[in-house]
C-alpha cells in the first residue's frame, strides 16, 4: 500500500486485445485529459453524465480534456434508476446522435452505476459500437459496475434484461468524488467491497474489518486500497470468464436473496442495492452453514461486520419489513415447480471459499429465509400452505 495521499493505484483487466487499465485515485478528474489522450482513437469525447453528477463533476473534466486538445461535448440524463429504460435509452441516443458522432470518437460515462450501464450500452450499440471510458462517481461503481463490460437497460420485466457486453478502454476512479456522495450511498456500495472479501480473499475481509470504519469516514488511503483491492479480485474473476459461462457467477455472492429482497422493496430509496446484497451475503452464509459447509459463527461474523458500519445484516431490518419466504423464493425464480427441487446457488465454504453450486435443495433456502424472517416468515407460509 503506498503512503500519500495523490498515490495512483493501476489494476490491469486482462482480456487479450480488450485489456485496460482502471486507474485509481485523488483528483484524477483533473489530470483526465493526460491519463485517457492515449486511449483515445481521435481527439473526440462526448462525456454522458447525470444532473446531479454532472454539475460538480463535468467542468472540471471537460476542461482537462480541452487543456489536453481534445473536443469535448456534454450530454445530460436525469439521475436515478428510471433513465436505464428503453425511454432513457432512446432519448440518450437522440441526443448523442445530434451531436454528429463519428466511429472513432469515444463515450466517457461520468456517474455512477446507472449512468455507466447506460451510456456502456449506448456506446455498444451507437453506430454498431464506439469505444467508452468509465468515470465511476459511487463506490458501488468503482469496485463493481465500471468494471467487467457488462451494460444494460432495465425493462418491465426486470433489472439489466437488455445489454451487451462492451469493455470500457479504461476505467479512471477519481476517490474525490466520493466526497460529496451522500453517505447511504457509500456504505451501500461497500457491501460489494466486502462481498469480494467473502467471495476469494479472506484476508482483505479481515482488513476491512480493522479499517472499514475509515473508508466510510473518508480516509483517502483506506479508500484507495479497498477500491484497488475490489478491482482486482473483479478483474481476476471477469479475465477468468469474460461472459459468465462459469466462475464469472461468483461475483453473485450475496445477489440471490439480495435481488429478491430489492424486488420486493420496489427497488427503490426504501431498501438500496448494496443494502438488500449485505442482507444477501448474510443469507448465503446462513445457508452454507446450514448445509453444513461452514460453521454457524461465519455469517454471524458477517452480520456483526455490516452492522458496524451501519449496513442492515437481517431481512427483518429492512423499513416497511419483507413478504414472507415463500413470495422471495417466487422473486428468485424459485417456484414450487422447481425440477427436483434444486437450485443453483453461490455459497462458501468459509470466508473467502466461495464456490458454486448447482443441487442446493430449495426447501434448505426456504428454511434460512423463513428462520431469517422469524415468525412472520413462518405465519406467512402456514397461511398460503
Ligand atoms: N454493470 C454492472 O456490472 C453492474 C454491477 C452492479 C450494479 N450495476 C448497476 O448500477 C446501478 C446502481 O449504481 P449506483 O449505486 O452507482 O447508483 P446511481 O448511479 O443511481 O447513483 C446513485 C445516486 O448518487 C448520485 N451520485 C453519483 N455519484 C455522486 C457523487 N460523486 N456525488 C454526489 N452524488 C452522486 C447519482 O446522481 C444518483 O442519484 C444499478 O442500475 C445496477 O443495476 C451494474
Ligand atoms: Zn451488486
Amino acid at each position: 500500500m503506498n503512503s500519500g495521499t495523490n498515490q495512483i493505484d493501476t489494476v490491469r483487466v486482462e482480456l487479450g486485445a480488450r485489456s485496460y487499465d482502471i486507474v485509481i485515485g485523488r483528483g484524477l478528474i483533473d489530470r483526465a485529459g493526460a491519463i485517457l489522450s492515449p486511449v483515445l482513437a481521435t481527439p473526440r469525447v462526448i462525456v454522458v453524465s447525470d444532473d446531479q453528477v454532472g454539475p460538480l463533476y463535468s467542468a472540471p473534466l471537460v476542461a482537462s480534456m480541452e487543456r489536453a486538445g481534445i473536443k469535448t461535448a456534454l450530454v445530460s440524463v436525469p439521475a436515478g434508476e428510471e433513465c436505464k429504460s428503453f425511454a432513457g435509452f432512446e432519448r440518450l441516443v437522440d441526443a448523442l446522435l445530434a451531436s454528429h458522432p463519428d466511429r472513432q470518437m469515444t463515450i466517457i460515462a461520468l456517474g455512477g452505476g446507472v449512468v455507466g450501464d447506460l451510456a456502456g450500452f449506448a456506446a455498444a450499440s451507437l453506430l454498431s459500437g464506439v469505444d467508452f471510458i468509465q468515470v465511476p462517481t459511487t463506490l458501488l461503481a468503482q469496485v463493481d459496475s465500471s468494471v467487467g463490460g457488462k451494460t444494460g437497460i432495465n425493462t418491465r420485466q426486470g433489472k439489466n434484461l437488455v445489454g451487451a457486453f462492451h469493455q470500457p478502454r479504461m476505467v479512471l476512479a477519481d476517490i474525490a468524488t466520493l466526497d460529496s456522495l451522500p453517505e447511504r450511498h457509500l456504505r451501500s456500495g461497500y457491501a460489494e467491497t466486502v462481498k469480494y472479501g467473502l467471495i476469494d480473499d479472506a484476508e482483505f475481509f479481515a482488513w476491512l474489518e480493522t479499517h472499514g470504519a475509515d473508508i466510510i469516514a473518508g480516509d483517502p488511503q483506506a479508500r484507495r486500497y479497498a477500491i484497488a483491492a475490489s478491482c482486482r479480485a473483479k478483474a481476476r474473476i471477469v479475465a477468468d470468464d469474460e461472459r459468465e459461462a462459469g466462475s464469472r457467477a461468483l461475483l453473485n455472492l450475496g445477489h440471490t436473496f439480495g435481488h429478491a429482497l430489492e424486488r420486493a422493496a420496489g427497488y427503490g430509496e426504501r431498501l438500496l442495492h448494496g443494502e438488500a446484497v449485505g442482507i444477501g451475503l448474510v443469507l448465503a452464509f446462513a445457508l452454507s452453514a446450514r448445509l453444513g459447509f461452514c460453521s454457524p459463527d461465519e455469517p454471524e461474523r458477517i452480520a456483526t461486520h455490516l452492522r458496524q458500519l451501519g449496513l442492515l445484516s437481517s431481512p427483518r431490518d429492512i423499513p416497511q419489513g419483507s413478504p414472507d419466504a415463500e413470495t422471495l423464493l417466487g422473486h428468485m425464480g424459485f417456484d414450487k415447480k422447481v425440477k427436483g427441487g434444486r437450485i443453483r446457488f453461490v455459497l462458501a465454504r468459509g470466508i473467502g471459499r466461495s464456490f458454486i453450486a448447482e443441487d442446493v435443495p430449495l426447501d434448505e433456502a426456504r428454511a434460512v429465509l423463513e428462520s431469517a424472517l422469524g415468525d412472520s416468515g413462518r405465519l406467512a407460509r402456514h397461511k398460503t400452505a
